[in-house]
């Protein structure tokens, strides 16, 4: 059993406020990064129409963006970050950071382009396999698609890597497609986002490339999933998020931390009564 106290902390700030934190580098940084469609958030969809009926006239999502920011995310200064935030190259194998990046795949070239221009030299692309498809309009008349996609970046040695064992103690092969398991009603994972990945999906990502204990970063937390995948399993997170309303209901329906609840949690610290998180191991 993992002894050490795991910290899921979430910031409602620009992750280029980095240096207001004490946060420790990362094993990990995953993001989901804005796809820059600015107004055209839902235009292969049919919630572009009333009813999805375009003799109906156009919804309220019409020429509406997914969230405040879909459209001038600074790629370069997000590289910046991840160069500083995760851990130097380690001189032994099998413990290189990573860093994973969901994104469009239009964006894919630019993301391994300026990952190069910041230090990440290596990378391979990975791809998640959905049974449904968000584009909706037109379905009839073409293909619609139905894949997630990211980039991995590491610098020069191969990041740490945890597949599975077999009974006679050899690896399982990760292929470099998943499914894209969505969250199921017994997980109890609150929708929040219009945007928001998987738990499952996260979690997978999680085990392949970090241990218990150590500590990854989101970012651009959203609705917190990677956080709350993060305290499923026992390893560290930190995230940013500048909309107030993703941070507020990522803090207190994602990973259950109330304000008020906090609040009392710390007076029954300083009152040296045992908190919830205490019994919990998170600090
Ligand atoms: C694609 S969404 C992430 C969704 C998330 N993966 C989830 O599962 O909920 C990207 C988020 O980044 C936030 N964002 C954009 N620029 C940011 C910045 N400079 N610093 C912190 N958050 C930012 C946006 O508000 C948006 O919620």
């Amino acid at each position: 059993m993992y002894e050490k106290k795991i910290k899921i902390e979430i910031y409602n700030d620009h992750f280029q406020n980095r240096k207001k934190y004490n946060i420790p580098k990362a094993q990990l940084v995953i993001a989901d990064i804005p796809y820059n469609l600015g107004n055209n958030a839902y235009a292969s969809s049919t919630k572009w129409y009333n009813d999805g009926d375009n003799s109906k006239g156009e919804s309220k999502l019409a020429g509406k963006q997914f969230f405040n920011s879909d459209n001038n995310f600074n790629l370069a200064e997000y590289m910046h970050f991840c160069s500083r935030l995760l851990k130097p190259e380690p001189k032994e194998t099998n413990s290189a950071p990573a860093m994973i990046v969901f994104c469009a795949f239009e964006q894919m070239h630019e993301v391994i382009e300026q990952g190069k221009k910041h230090g990440f030299n290596k990378n391979y692309p990975i791809f998640f396999i959905k049974n449904y498809s968000a584009q909706t309009l037109k379905a009839n008349m073409r293909i619609v698609g139905a894949m997630e996609y990211a980039v991995v970046l590491y610098r020069e040695k191969l990041p740490k890597f945890r597949n599975e064992k077999k009974p006679d103690g050899s690896g399982t092969m990760v292929f470099n497609w998943f499914e894209w398991e969505r969250d199921k009603v017994e997980d109890n994972v609150p929708k929040i986002h219009p945007t928001q990945k998987p738990i499952r999906v996260l979690k997978r990502l999680i085990e392949i490339f970090t241990d218990e204990g150590d500590v990854v970063i989101d970012p651009v937390a959203g609705s917190g999933t990677t956080l709350r995948a993060c305290m499923e399993l026992n390893r560290s997170c930190y995230g940013f998020e500048i909309d107030k309303n993703f941070y507020k209901e990522a803090k207190e329906k994602m990973l259950n931390i109330n304000y008020e609840f906090e609040k009392q949690q710390e007076e029954a610290r300083e009152r040296g009564q045992q908190s919830i998180f205490d019994l919990l191991g998170v600090e």
